[in-house]
């Protein structure tokens, strides 16, 4: 097997290494291009850039595979609870029992926020976006931890920002929810796990307990762990970017939140399901949305279909959808947009377009349902898929610190006006 490519410039040949990875997936060391040759790659989206090597998150997008340290996305969303995947992301393996119960302690002693930070919820208009939100306070919470701008944190001072950042994330995230009802807020309880702690903050009332139902902790915690990594994509892209100049975790996490928030990734979830709502105000034709996403001429897509590198399925929609009937099911949920989801999800899967293209359902397309079902209004999807990443986030960052990765620089090829004088 060659363990060299070859690139021919002007008549001359120059040799580069080949990188093969644990799973077999192949790259060409191109690191020397530019000194070599005065050439520099160009691939628009980097959709065929590999930008780093990472031990993190496996995946296969013509087979359908995703694994997390090698262990596979089904297993984990079976067996596993969010807070081990979390810890199996960040710290390379899964915890034993002593471990996971210091790790989920840990987090309970710090997910309060600072009293200070309730001033910006106030300060923030009521109907605001609260993926604006999430970004802004957790880029926020380094100004009240500023050791974490220490670029040269000792291990030790990394994981405590790392506590932080997880612990206060929940809080975060059921403040934003709460405020923009106008509820009172609900303070944390050492005694609740991470999802039932979260449950609480967001639907607990101040002065009952809260008893969970156990099939929305269960849906949570499916929900969470199947978004809990996915390689080196928009938002964790922008993690490690910002990461490589030395910045600080809550303002790296808070960057891949404005990265994930767009509809082409993360903002997917919340699109969705305005999409179903739209056909289903329009009367519910789903051929004449169809022919819609199928028309150059119209900029209508069908949200929820297509991956970047998913080009067979999409192995967490899978899980996701057998997810979204038992919720369904076990709430006694009759919801009319889940019909419209199946009329189209079967429509595409049949049609010669999204065939060719390669188009499936991703995980967005089932999960703005669940968080439907379980009471979420839909712009706060995007803002529940971040809670989720934000492990994959930190286990990337980290990952990049450890490896001691350069800057983030990408070059260009200048295309505008030379040599004008005023
Ligand atoms: N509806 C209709 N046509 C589509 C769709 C769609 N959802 N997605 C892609 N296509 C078509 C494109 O028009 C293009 O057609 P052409 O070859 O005839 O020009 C072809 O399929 C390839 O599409 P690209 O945009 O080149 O694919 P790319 O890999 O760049 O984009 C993306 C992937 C952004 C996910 C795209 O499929 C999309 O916009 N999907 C809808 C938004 C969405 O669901 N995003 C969530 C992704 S999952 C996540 O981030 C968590």
């Amino acid at each position: 097997m060659s363990t060299t490519a070859e690139i021919k410039i002007d008549g001359q040949t120059y040799e580069f290494p080949v990188i093969t990875g644990t799973e077999g997936e192949k790259a060409i060391d191109i690191s020397k291009l530019r000194d070599l040759t005065g050439h520099i790659t160009l691939d628009f989206g980097y959709k065929n850039t590999g930008s780093t090597k990472s031990a993190i998150t496996f995946l296969d997008g013509e087979q359908g595979i995703l694994k997390y340290r090698g262990y596979p996305i089904e297993e984990l969303a079976e067996k596993a609870s969010f807070l081990e995947v979390a810890y199996l992301l960040i710290y390379g393996e899964l915890p034993s029992a002593e471990t996971l119960e210091k790790f989920q302690k840990d987090i309970s002693m710090h997910t309060l926020i600072h009293e200070d930070m309730k001033k910006f919820f106030d300060g923030y208009p009521s109907k605001s976006h609260p993926m604006a939100q999430l970004s802004s306070l957790v880029c926020s919470l380094s100004t009240f931890y500023p050791e974490s701008l220490e670029a040269n944190q000792s291990d030790e001072e990394k994981d405590l920002t790392i506590i932080k950042m997880l612990a206060k994330m929940t809080t975060i995230v059921a403040f934003i929810y709460k405020k923009s009802l106008g509820h009172p807020l609900i303070y944390p309880k050492n005694k609740y796990d991470y999802i039932t702690n979260y449950l609480w903050m967001t639907f607990g009332q101040r002065t009952e307990d809260f008893e969970p139902n156990p099939v929305v902790v269960s849906a949570m915690n499916k929900l969470l762990i199947l978004h809990a990594d996915h390689e080196q994509n928009c938002s964790t892209s922008t993690v490690r970017i910002v990461g490589s100049s030395d910045c600080n975790l809550y303002a790296s996490i808070s960057a891949g939140i404005s990265a994930l928030w767009g509809p082409l990734h993360g903002g997917a979830n919340q699109a969705v399901i305005e999409m179903l709502e739209k056909i289903k105000a329009d009367g519910g034709d789903t051929d004449k949305w169809i022919a819609k996403a199928k028309d150059k001429n119209d900029p209508f897509r069908m949200m929820g279909f297509g991956h970047r590198v998913y080009k067979n399925f999409d192995p967490r929609a899978k899980i996701i959808k057998k997810a979204c009937d038992d919720i369904l099911e076990s709430l006694g949920i009759n919801d009319p947009v889940l019909e419209i989801a199946k009329k189209l999800e079967q429509a595409a899967l049949t049609d010669q377009y999204f065939i060719d293209r390669k188009l499936y359902p991703n995980v967005d397309f089932y999960s703005g349902i669940i968080y439907r079902a379980l009471g979420f209004p839909s712009e706060m999807f995007t803002v529940l898929f971040a809670l989720g990443r934000l492990p994959g986030w930190i286990a990337q960052w980290k990952e990049m610190r450890s490896n001691k990765e350069p800057i983030g620089r990408p070059r260009q090829i200048y295309v505008g006006d030379v040599d004008k004088h005023m």
